[in-house]
């Protein structure tokens, strides 16, 4: 029996449904994707929002930050997985500096993410500074999620990829962003390696859902990195990633097994080849 959750008749999952989902006490699953099979795979099982995170920079393009991926090359992996989605909701991030400049910028990259890459919803990083872009992006029609916590494009303001919020400053700061962004018009907020308590208060107080990575089960939704989850990037072991496979070893195997059958002559063998 297939384990699909697809079905043609599925609806599409909206911003609107995002919200709901919140309401009704449903949480919500996120997954990233990059590419057009990935996220067929994810579509078909089921999975409610798909990011095309910026994490495409460390995880495709084997950056050591989320920095350097261009606006263009977001567009890119975002048409891909655009093509793929039949049921999910696509979320794509806008990447550094396509949105910080100015609010007019902003507007600008998001609206470019919509046009050309078929993007149902944009995410940007920030709290209370970046509201103006959100709300100018949010008044020309196109959905925002916002993000906070441990925002990967302020890594080197950070320093450090350690948990953030853990004092009272910090964590009233993110209390404050949040409803900032909520005011601001964001459906949804990431929220990235906090507390599990703040996160917790956060979704309580919020009408919009949360979506969680690292932040404990209280928000309204989690989400990982697709690599990570899927056991594709070993040397990154965070307490908050549960691996539900081992791609890595099985994919290792299997091109040991290619090598090897080529190399020894086993490989195509008379079914494999023509008359
Ligand atoms: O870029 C990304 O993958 C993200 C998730 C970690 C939330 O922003």
């Amino acid at each position: 029996m297939s384990t699909s959750r697809y079905s043609e008749n599925k609806p599409r999952i909206t911003t609107r449904t995002v919200v709901e989902m919140k309401d009704k006490g449903e949480r919500i699953t996120m997954l990233t994707a990059y590419d057009f099979t990935m996220a067929r795979i994810m579509d078909q099982a089921g999975i409610d929002v798909i990011l095309v995170g910026d994490s495409a920079s460390n995880v495709m393009a084997g950056h050591e930050t989320t920095l350097p991926i261009t606006l263009d090359q977001m567009i890119y992996h975002t048409q891909c997985v655009v093509r793929a989605a039949r049921h999910a909701l696509v979320v794509a991030d806008l990447p550094f500096m396509s949105y910080q400049v100015t609010d007019t910028g902003a507007l600008e990259s998001a609206g470019r993410m919509m046009k050309e890459a078929g993007v149902h919803a944009v995410k940007l990083e920030g709290g209370k500074v970046i509201v103006p872009a959100i709300k100018k992006i949010v008044d020309a029609g196109i959905p925002v999620m916002g993000h906070l916590g441990l925002t990967p494009q302020s890594i080197y303001k950070f320093g450090t990829y350690k948990v953030r919020a853990t004092d009272n400053e910090e964590a009233d700061q993110l209390v404050e962003d949040a409803y900032a962004l909520q005011e601001a018009g964001c459906f949804a907020i990431v929220l990235e390696k906090i507390p599990a308590s703040l996160a917790a208060k956060v979704t309580k107080g919020l009408s919009i859902p949360t979506i969680g990575i690292g932040a404990g089960p209280s928000c309204d939704g989690q989400v990982l990195v697709a690599h990570d989850m899927l056991g594709l990037n070993k040397d990154f072991s965070p307490r908050f990633i549960r691996r539900y496979a081992d791609f890595e070893n099985l994919m290792s195997d299997a091109v040991s097994r290619y090598h090897n059958d080529v190399k020894n002559g086993v490989f195509p063998n008379e079914k494999e080849q023509y008359e």
